[in-house]
């Protein structure tokens, strides 16, 4: 490309783009006069530097901007230490990412952090400089390079909420220069810190009590909302803007894919609310995606807002946002509703939920769906919802799911602890991997295959659930061969406080080795999982632009969804329960359903006295 046709290029998505950057940015900042200029300097700038390779897939990816919905597209998820030690490691395992199928790959916080404890790396000190334990921008690079010569793409986290106290910014503005303390949220006295924590929540309430920090040294209270070391950045100033614009640059021009933009839901203050999913984080959202789409069209945004069904779907896009903000978001939700049917055997709640506060579809956006992450479970049902069903009271069920996934319900098949219980509202999460959630290390302590046996069909029903229900699935690193809890997280200092580290196992390659060669549970894991994402690339069906339409089936036991695609529809079904039940051909012809092909056994199903017969945890995509 000639210098001439960059510069039309870029003035041309410019255009594009410069509505829903104004007027976002206008709601946000209101008459800013040199804002916008210097921001179109500062785009122009950087797609300048862009590299010629990256600049190709800028323009593949404006011609096919919905590249990330196509069902051929699967995640999987790792910190780099624990998967390959550091990023030369992880080419040694390009070909394993490969084999299992995956096409986005997600380096867990990999920017450079404070020295621990740094809450896993999401307390950042240098934006433009990667964590030396796991290498440099130049070994990024060349990971990145490798991967997009497979087609794959690199996710990885950006923190815009706040930044680590020992940022350059943070530095500047303890050394009292007024520019960086307006970065942040500083105040000279108790007065309004204790004004907006009337209406705010605890988020680490055992460990980091309190949304406000005194630093007696400076003189000044901090705003402090998840640790004391993570200062809230102050987006209510422009400039705070215009240098996190800079940093998303720069990372997209050193071959990032995706950005996982952090603890979204908390960058907006308003005095007398939570301080969380107010409007204006909408606008920030949105601005960003409208500035990197002008200058590095090929990056793409996911959204990790952990929040009620009413407060997640807006950013996905809704109303003037449509189409305009985070591309992908975290389906915490489906994530809940999952392990809350699985304890109880029941999906009557999974059903009204998922049924009743979800769009079937997004624009230009999708769901990233996942079981298991690196944090912890926080049992998001409201008393509204709990009381919808008949026997179910929202605070009684979240209690009753906090002990079944810490293993203390009689019977539970669960293994996990409790993560944060706040003593004052009585709330508690829950930390586990999620094998041993769901029930594999028990059955390991009983010795009892059967039960291993089981602990492995929830584990496959769970894969067929996010690999299908429509949008980005998304497997944690180790689950696709049943990593266990690592009960000894605690011997390393900086983690025994925190006990997400349970489920954040080291890769245990002599593990995959056996479960390559198909030993054991394991081994049929392993391949089960690679069997589901085989039949979800050959199935056009669940590519993420098809609505989503759940469904009740007539029977407890089976969450049911409907995939509306222009092949036709598709009925995925999901059996919750460890016995035999039946689906009736009533209710499959209701939908229009009479002659079935499953999809993901690949076989013609028959019906039998008139019903569907599900195996114990089976799974099923009928077409
Ligand atoms: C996000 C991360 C979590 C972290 C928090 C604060 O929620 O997923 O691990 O503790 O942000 O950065």
């Amino acid at each position: 490309m000639t210098r001439q046709d960059e510069q039309i290029l870029f003035d041309l998505r410019w255009q594009r783009s410069e509505r829903d950057l104004v007027s976002s940015l206008g709601r946000l900042y209101g008459a800013t006069p040199d804002l916008l200029p210097r921001l179109k300097s500062l785009l122009a700038k950087r797609w300048q530097e862009r590299s010629a390779p990256l600049k190709a897939l800028d323009l593949a990816r404006d011609i096919d901007p919905d590249w990330f919905l196509s069902e051929r597209n699967v995640g999987y998820v790792f910190y780099v230490d624990r998967f390959a030690q550091d990023l030369k490691g992880v080419l040694k395992h390009l070909d394993y990412l490969e084999e299992m199928g995956a096409t986005y790959v997600h380096f867990m916080p990999c920017l450079k952090p404070r020295p621990a404890p740094n809450d896993g790396g999401y307390s950042v000190m240098d934006y433009r400089a990667i964590d030396p334990r796991l290498g440099t921008m130049k070994d990024f690079e060349t990971v990145a390079t490798a991967m997009r010569q497979r087609g794959m793409s690199i996710c990885i986290d950006l923190v815009l909420n706040h930044t680590a106290k020992e940022h350059e910014w943070a530095e500047k503005a303890k050394a009292g220069e007024a520019k960086y303390q307006a970065y942040y949220w500083m105040f000279g006295t108790d007065a309004e810190p204790k004004a907006y924590e009337k209406t705010l929540v605890e988020i680490f309430p055992a460990d980091a009590p309190g949304n406000f920090t005194w630093y007696p040294d400076i003189g000044k209270w901090v705003w402090t909302t998840f640790n004391e070391h993570q200062w809230d950045l102050n987006w209510s100033n422009p400039e705070v803007f215009l240098e996190i614009v800079d940093v998303m640059l720069n990372l997209a021009n050193r071959g990032v894919d995706v950005l996982r933009l952090d603890a979204v839901a908390f960058m907006w203050k308003r005095l007398g609310t939570n301080c969380q999913n107010q409007p204006e984080v909408h606008d920030i959202l949105q601005a960003l995606r409208a500035a990197t789409r002008i200058a590095a069209p090929a990056l793409i945004h996911k959204a990790e807002a952990i929040v009620a069904p009413r407060d997640l779907v807006p950013y996905l896009g809704q109303g003037r946002h449509a189409g305009r903000e985070a591309n992908l978001a975290y389906h915490n939700n489906l994530m809940v509703q999952y392990w809350s049917s699985l304890a109880s055997r029941n999906t009557a709640l999974m059903t009204h939920v998922l049924g009743t506060h979800f769009p079937e579809s997004f624009r230009h956006a999708c769901w990233a769906t996942y079981i298991r992450c690196h944090d912890d479970i926080g049992w998001a049902i409201t008393e509204e919802d709990g009381s919808a069903i008949v026997g179910v009271s929202g605070p009684g069920h979240r209690n009753f799911l906090a002990d079944f996934y810490a293993g203390k319900f009689p019977g539970a098949f669960a293994r996990g602890a409790i993560f944060q219980e706040n003593a004052a509202t009585g709330d508690r999460r829950n930390s586990g991997s999620f094998a041993s959630l769901a029930g594999l290390e028990a059955a390991h302590e009983s010795g009892d295959p059967a039960q291993a046996e089981m602990a492995m069909q929830r584990m496959l029903m769970g894969f067929a659930l996010i690999c299908s229900f429509g949008g980005l699935p998304l497997l944690y690193m180790g689950d696709e061969i049943g990593l266990l809890n690592d009960h000894r997280f605690g011997d390393v200092k900086e983690h025994a406080h925190d006990n997400r580290w349970l489920h954040r196992p080291v890769m245990d390659w002599n593990a995959v080795a056996a479960a390559r060669a198909g030993q054991g549970p394991e081994g049929r894991l392993f391949e089960g999982v690679k069997h589901i994402i085989r039949r979800r690339k050959a199935v056009p069906h669940l590519a993420a632009d098809a609505p989503t339409r759940i469904v009740d089936i007539g029977n407890v036991s089976v969450f049911a969804f409907l995939r509306l695609s222009d092949e036709g529809p598709l009925l995925g079904l999901f059996s919750f329960t460890e016995n035999w039940t039946t689906v009736s051909g009533e209710e499959l012809r209701k939908l229009g359903i009479s002659a079935f092909r499953d999809l993901l056994g690949e076989g013609e199903v028959t019906l039998h006295a008139d019903g569907l017969a599900v195996a114990p945890y089976g799974r099923i995509w009928l077409i």
